[in-house]
């Protein structure tokens, strides 16, 4: 049994076609696989991202992503493993693959320098807790924006966000999670990625089911709040946001004005998830309910933790979930 990074060749289409069931969000598997190419052209993912397979006599038995991420837990840099996509090819289930391969990666990692795994459960706590991972509450809510006291738009100004904005985004983003304990170190190529990746995914579906909605409130020339939305149907999904202005005013005004936008529409259900501690003035939070996909880490070599992370000193955008 070996270890390989399967790259673009044959194992990849095996792998393909197989996920494809699972994990295809209604892109066709040309497409789906179209999608995962670019995703590794990208300026981030040329250097953090790849799958590998546990292969035998030249079959794939299993396989995951790998994400390679820096976060910043209690003040360190922390080079962090991220598994995505954990899957072992039906035939070979219950074999102890999937263990195998994961125990694999990790052990790689550690040789990489790396001192923390995180994947996001699809199948509960069980699995991973017996192999050395503890889950991370979290949870996602659905938010309620209010009009402006006077119809209409509030008067911010507001422009779809482009490349220029990354660097703001990233100066954004700094500032809001320097207090919690864990958070991704968020560089430009990193945020880049997020946004584009949002880009692939509707454009590589289905014409007219998604789209991504990126948009930033500007003073002079730079950006001091953004938003990143994906909007599927009447439903919108806050994938990450962020403001100069702590009480997140301009977040909430970026909403407005993109809600009134269509007035006769019924507004959409907006769902996701804000930093612990910020919810814009304009903003309720009708439910919270735990996050579909359980948050899970697991130190590597000799790190350790403090602490165990209590939810609100973890920010995670919905944007940065694998
Ligand atoms: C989950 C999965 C990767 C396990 O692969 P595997 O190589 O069969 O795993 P192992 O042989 O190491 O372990 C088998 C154990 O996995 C556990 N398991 C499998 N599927 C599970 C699920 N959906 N929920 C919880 N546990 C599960 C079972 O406890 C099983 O033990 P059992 O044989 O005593 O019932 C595989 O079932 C799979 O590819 N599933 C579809 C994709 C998926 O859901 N991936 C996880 C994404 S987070």
């Amino acid at each position: 049994m070996q270890l390989i990074d399967v790259g673009e060749g044959p194992l990849l289409d095996e792998i393909l076609r197989e996920t494809h069931t699972i994990w295809a969000d209604r892109i066709d598997p040309a497409p789906f696989r179209q999608f995962w190419l670019a995703q590794l052209r990208t300026a981030w993912g040329r250097e953090h991202l790849c799958r590998v397979a546990l292969v035998d006599g030249g079959r794939v038995l299993a396989s995951t992503k790998v994400y390679e991420f820096t976060a910043r837990v209690d003040g360190e840099a922390v080079g962090v493993c991220g598994l995505g996509a954990v899957f072992t090819q039906t035939a070979h289930r219950r074999s102890g693959h999937a263990r195998e391969l994961i125990d694999r990666v990790l052990a790689r990692a550690v040789g990489r320098g790396q001192r923390l795994a995180l994947l996001f459960s699809e199948i509960g706590m069980d699995y991973y807790a017996r192999i050395g991972f503890t889950a991370v509450a979290t949870h996602d809510a659905t938010f309620r924006v209010t009009p402006p006291r006077q119809r209409g738009a509030p008067a911010t100004m507001v422009r779809a966000g482009d490349d220029r904005d990354y660097e703001a985004v990233v100066r954004l983003g700094r500032a809001q999670a320097a207090p919690f304990r864990f958070h991704l170190d968020r560089d430009r190529s990193v945020v880049q990625y997020g946004i584009v990746k949002q880009r692939l995914r509707a454009g590589f579906g289905p014409a007219g089911l998604r789209e991504l909605q990126f948009f930033i409130a500007e003073e002079g020339t730079s950006a001091v709040a953004y938003v990143a939305i994906g909007v599927e149907g009447d439903r919108w999904t806050l994938l990450e946001c962020g403001d100069r202005d702590v009480t997140g005013a301009r977040v909430g005004a970026i909403l407005q004005v993109l809600l009134a936008r269509e007035p006769s529409r019924r507004p959409p259900v907006i769902v996701g998830r804000l930093p612990p501690g910020f919810l814009p003035p304009q903003m309720a939070v009708v439910d919270r309910h735990e996050a579909k996909e359980l948050m899970m880490i697991r130190p590597l070599g000799d790190f350790r933790l403090a602490a165990p992370l209590a939810e609100d000193q973890v920010l995670y955008w919905r944007n940065d979930l694998f």
